[in-house]
């Protein structure tokens, strides 16, 4: 029994550790999340064992024969194996409680230092804002290394789901409140938060990216994100306010399907007989106003004439009309 219980572990081991289960670590929460993760499988994969142990051994041992149809033996209890397989396992589970509750505390800790970052979740877009930093304003989350994130989170319209899968931590964003979440990178790099509620229309497009650097080089793009950073403001409110998620504008890069292409305003402003400039600031501020064919009312969110100053509409509106600044 001890041999057959010996191979099932090792083959269930090697399931374990050959399989890459989880990305890579990328922040000290996800350390503590995979040292959970694997303290509860190393139990499973030990009670697993046994009980194929003894399976397998009762089932080759204690077959029946063929034309053997009598009842077993009548057996009635036995407190010392019971006492075992009640312990035991009571034992295990609040092991595995108490240790979770260790990591979650410890996870939902930011320290006395922390970076804040606000989140905006709307459909199908994730904008970040610093207030540390003089409310910087970003379309790309940039983290630096080494140091607590404190993510103060919402949303503008329906539930969405904050999630870096190499930074383990997953939190809601609701209409309404406000839900904080904590990482802590520890390498520096690429990564991607995904949106991971069911949201919409586009909710499989709703990706932001996401990059870890130094501390200093962290600093530098506060610094040159501050000064305007010598490109066109325009293009940096429609990278900041996410309009690239759902619009296609070959200026910008952008192909997303979900709201009509931006790269012939012209036609649509003629077809609703207004100014080009007129008709695309009256297209962001108030969406519902006029609606492109083929396209649904209510997919845009019609708050960016608040979440926006006038300036940086403007300078929108000739980014994406083609107008010289
Ligand atoms: Cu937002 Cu899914």
């Amino acid at each position: 029994m001890a041999g057959i219980g010996v191979v099932v572990a090792i083959l269930v081991t090697l399931v374990a550790v050959l399989i890459p289960w989880l990305p890579t670590s990328a922040s000290e929460e996800m350390d503590r999340i995979e040292f959970v993760f694997w303290f509860a499988t190393v139990i499973c994969i030990g009670i697993f064992a046994l009980v194929m142990a003894v399976i397998i051994y009762s089932v080759m041992t204690f077959r029946a024969a063929p034309e053997d149809e009598s009842d077993g033996p009548s057996i009635h209890g036995h407190t010392g194996l019971e006492v075992v397989w009640t312990v035991v396992p009571a034992v295990l589970v609040v092991a595995i409680g108490v240790l979770s509750a260790v990591v979650l505390s410890q996870n939902g800790s930011a320290g006395t230092n922390p970076l804040k970052v606000k989140v905006f979740a709307q459909q199908f877009a994730w904008r970040f804002e610093y207030p540390q930093q003089d409310k910087l304003k970003s379309g790309e989350l940039v983290l630096p290394l080494g140091r607590s994130v404190e993510f103060d989170m919402t949303s503008a319209d329906v539930i969405h789901s904050f999630w870096i899968p190499e930074m383990g931590q997953k939190q809601d964003l609701v209409p309404g409140i406000q839900t904080k979440i904590v990482v802590t990178p520890k390498r520096t790099g690429t990564f991607t938060l995904v949106c991971t509620e069911l949201c919409g229309l586009g909710h499989a497009t709703m990706r932001a990216p996401v990059r870890v650097l130094s501390q200093a080089d962290f600093a530098a793009w506060v610094k040159e994100r501050q000064s305007g950073g010598g490109g066109d403001p325009g293009a940096a409110v429609f990278t900041a306010a996410g309009c690239g998620s759902c619009h296609t504008f070959s200026a910008a890069g952008a192909n997303g399907k979900i709201g009509p292409s931006l790269d012939n305003l012209a036609a649509a402003a003629k077809q609703a007989g207004q100014p080009v400039p007129v008709y695309t600031r009256e297209s962001i501020v108030n969406p519902g106003k006029v609606i492109a064919n083929g396209y649904s009312d209510g997919v845009m969110p019609n708050n960016y004439g608040e979440s926006y100053s006038a300036k940086e509409i403007d300078a929108l509106v000739r980014y994406l009309t083609g107008a010289k600044q």
